[in-house]
């Protein structure tokens, strides 16, 4: 599969290098440019550097790897069509305030979505730490496997999701639509802690929307 993904910092490399060592084709863009990237052509064996329409024309699926409140900037029209992988959370402190996620009344994803109305917007890789993609990846027959949340409103972008996190090491439990992933943002139980799948499923039915776990307990 071609892989385009827009963000080329410490998570979106991580997960490049995840899908390339599963045999897909990555390309890795930024808002500077690909002449910014060349370095990574050397760091990351196989990997393609382009612009950031480049990236979005050259994923069937892209994923998408940006500081949260640099959104808007995202080139609606050509991700349209495409399944968009959204590893983006919301930092109030970095990001500044965005009052409807404060009052918890919409999601990250949720806003994403509706800046991108062609794509099939799933949540997903933004409850790990980019050192924990390569420590924590197992193959499926592995008995300490860690899961990783998912969410979307289109089940086949959801399947999709589910494939590729297999290829990448990870188990992956359904946590619902859009709607529902504010169960794994940032200071949920979800959030950035290695759980196997069952336990997964229990931090997910355990989370509360308007109740932020203290820093510390969640890593970031
Ligand atoms: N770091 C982690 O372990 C981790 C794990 C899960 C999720 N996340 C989330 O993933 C997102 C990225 O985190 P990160 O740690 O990878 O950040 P980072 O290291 O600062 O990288 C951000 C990347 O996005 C690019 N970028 C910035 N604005 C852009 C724009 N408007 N369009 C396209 N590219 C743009 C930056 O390059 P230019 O400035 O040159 O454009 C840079 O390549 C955040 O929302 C974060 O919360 C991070």
């Amino acid at each position: 599969m071609r892989i385009g993904i827009i963000g080329a910092g410490i998570i979106g490399q991580a997960v490049a290098q995840r899908f390339i060592a599963a045999g897909h084709e990555v390309m890795l863009s930024n808002s500077r440019g690909p002449q910014t990237l060349n370095d990574l052509l050397v760091q990351i064996p196989g990997v393609q550097v382009g612009t950031i329409e480049d990236a979005a024309a050259f994923g069937d699926v892209v994923l998408v790897a940006i500081p949260f409140n640099r959104y808007p900037t995202l080139p609606a029209e050509w991700l349209a069509g495409k399944t968009v992988l959204d590893a983006n959370n919301y930092y109030p402190d970095r990001d500044g305030p965005v009052p409807a996620l404060d009052r918890f009344e919409t999601t990250t994803s949720r806003l994403i979505a509706e800046h991108l109305p062609g794509a099939r917007v799933v949540k997903v890789f933004n409850a790990i730490l980019a050192d924990d993609l390569d420590r924590d990846a197992r193959p499926n027959t592995a008995h300490d496997r860690r899961a990783l949340p998912v969410a979307a409103d289109d089940a086949g972008a959801k399947t999709l999701a589910i494939q590729l996190l297999d290829e990448v090491g990870f188990d992956a439990v359904d946590a619902g639509n859009l709607d529902e992933s504010w169960r794994f943002e940032r200071a949920k139980p979800a959030y950035c802690i290695p759980l196997n799948k069952e336990a997964l499923k229990a931090a997910l039915a355990t989370a509360e929307r308007h109740v932020e776990l203290a820093h510390g307990s969640w890593r970031h």
